[in-house]
């Protein structure tokens, strides 16, 4: 108790300092998928770096990987009998895009009403400095009672495309008896959440190819193909009209919801009104037959996320594309396998194709869904952040995707504990991301009670 109190009141002390050290990480644009970035995301690796030894990590080491770093770092002097936490964070972020819709600079961070406004804010460097800061306190007030590793991407918003090998071909000096994964957020300020399900995605591109260049409409307009014109007709063929996936055997391998799972994810007419609320969209919208809990954390969709052809600058001008491109994404559900899904989407499309045009896919990135209760620390975790918010935990399966909690518990043997102090209006991906920080300091507080849970 008297560690658990110094520790706390440490942080209570150095609120200031500290939030300025989020601010210098928020202040450097380490955006994954932009190639233009890459010293920004060796940046943001190298100032994780620094600040872990500045801590006085035992081990602190990069590792090159085809595209981004990863940070590993080890507090080894837990003593002989002590647990080894494995904390994980990505600190890369999503583009800022679209810019002009910012109130703020993207990346200077900035304080209005209580919200840090910054890209990565929430997700999830606001997150990974939590972890880190909790660290310290307890670093700077007693000893750790744990012995913790860190594993710190920069690639997980492009789908972690080193991660996988890394981590299996690293499991040694990964080994450990818990992990830590807060990069799944929570339901509402005064609802501290543990993510127990999240969903896979398969995520391609399709490329529809008619003329060789652009061509004037006038001339060639209903006489050779329209590749825009084509792949809207295909992307219009992908759902049935009940909001289902058109595509054959898509759902062959969909996990259906028993009753209790049913129960669990009953619809509140509070959840539905606070969907339409964060999102402005005028009415729900989904597969028939399911309420949106089931829908976002329980059945799969399939996304346009992203749609380019002919000419989109202001004004008008008159052409037939040469070429349209679509973005599209699968959120996956247990048991789906991404690279079935891929094959069966590959092979649907295909035959929507007209012979008139020609289609090439592209695959970015796949990862199966993940559900799994009880990971170990769970008790602990869930009593720290009861303990900090004076108010029960919720249980609850998400959306979006973790795919690394599936590598682990495969490589490692360990589940994640998946948690996180985002709220579901941060605005995470979109323009004006921000990260209450009352909430914020709340899961700094439970961290330092996760850590300090641990001490004999
Ligand atoms: N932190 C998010 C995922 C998330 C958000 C989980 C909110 C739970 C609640 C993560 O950084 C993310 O966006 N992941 C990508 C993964 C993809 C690129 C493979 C996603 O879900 O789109
Ligand atoms: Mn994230």
């Amino acid at each position: 108790m008297k560690n658990l109190q110094a520790a706390l009141n440490w942080f209570d002390g150095n609120y200031n300092e500290k939030l300025k050290d989020l601010f210098s990480l928020l202040s450097i644009p380490s955006v994954s998928t932009d190639p233009e970035r890459k010293a920004d995301i060796q940046a943001a690796c190298d100032y994780l770096a620094e600040y872990l030894k500045g801590l006085g990590a035992d081990k602190v080491q990069t590792f090159k990987t085809k595209v981004h770093p990863i940070l590993y770092a080890e507090f080894n002097k837990g003593g002989e009998s002590a647990k080894t936490l494995l904390i994980y964070g990505h600190y890369d972020v999503q583009p800022a895009d679209p810019i002009n819709e910012w109130k703020t600079d993207a990346f200077t961070p900035t304080i209005m009403n209580d919200n840090l406004h910054a890209r990565g804010a929430s997700d999830m460097k606001g997150q990974v400095m939590a972890a880190i800061f909790a660290v310290e306190a307890v670093l700077k007030t007693s000893e750790l009672p744990l012995n913790i590793k860190f594993l710190l991407e920069g690639e997980e918003e492009i789908g972690s495309p080193s991660l996988d090998t890394f981590i299996h071909n690293h499991k040694e000096l990964l080994a450990c008896d818990m992990v830590l994964n807060p990069d799944a957020g929570m339901i509402a300020k005064d609802m501290p959440t543990i993510t127990y399900g999240l969903r896979g995605m398969i995520y391609f591109e399709l490329r529809i190819d008619g003329p060789q260049a652009d061509l004037h409409s006038g001339l060639f307009g209903g006489v050779v193909a329209n590749p825009a014109n084509v792949l809207a007709e295909i992307i219009a063929k992908l759902h049935n009209s009940d909001g289902s996936i058109a595509i054959p055997g898509f759902y062959d391998e969909v996990l259906p919801l028993d009753e209790t799972e049913r129960k669990k994810l009953a619809s509140t007419k509070t959840a539905d009104e606070s969907i339409l609320q964060v999102s402005g969209s005028p009415k729900l919208f989904g597969e028939a037959g399911y309420n949106s809990n089931e829908r976002a954390g329980a059945r799969p969709t399939l996304d346009v996320n992203g749609l380019y052809s002919g000419f989109i600058g202001e004004g008008a001008k008159t052409i037939i594309p040469a070429y349209a491109k679509a973005k599209i994404s699968c959120r996956l559900v247990p048991d789906q396998d991404p690279e079935i899904i891929y094959m069966k989407a590959q092979r649907y499309i295909a035959g929507l194709v007209p012979d008139t045009v020609r289609a090439t896919f592209y695959k970015h990135s796949g990862s199966p869904a993940y559900l799994a209760s009880d990971a170990p620390g769970s008790d602990q975790l869930v009593k720290a952040l009861e303990e900090t918010w004076r108010r029960p935990i919720t249980f609850r399966r998400e959306g979006g995707s973790i795919p690394v909690a599936t590598t682990m518990q495969n490589a490692l043997g360990v589940k994640s504990l998946l948690t996180g102090f985002g709220l579901p209006d941060d605005q995470i991906h979109s323009p004006n991301e921000h990260q209450n920080l009352t909430v914020w300091k709340l899961g700094v507080q439970a961290f330092i009670r996760f850590l300090e849970s641990f001490r004999a």
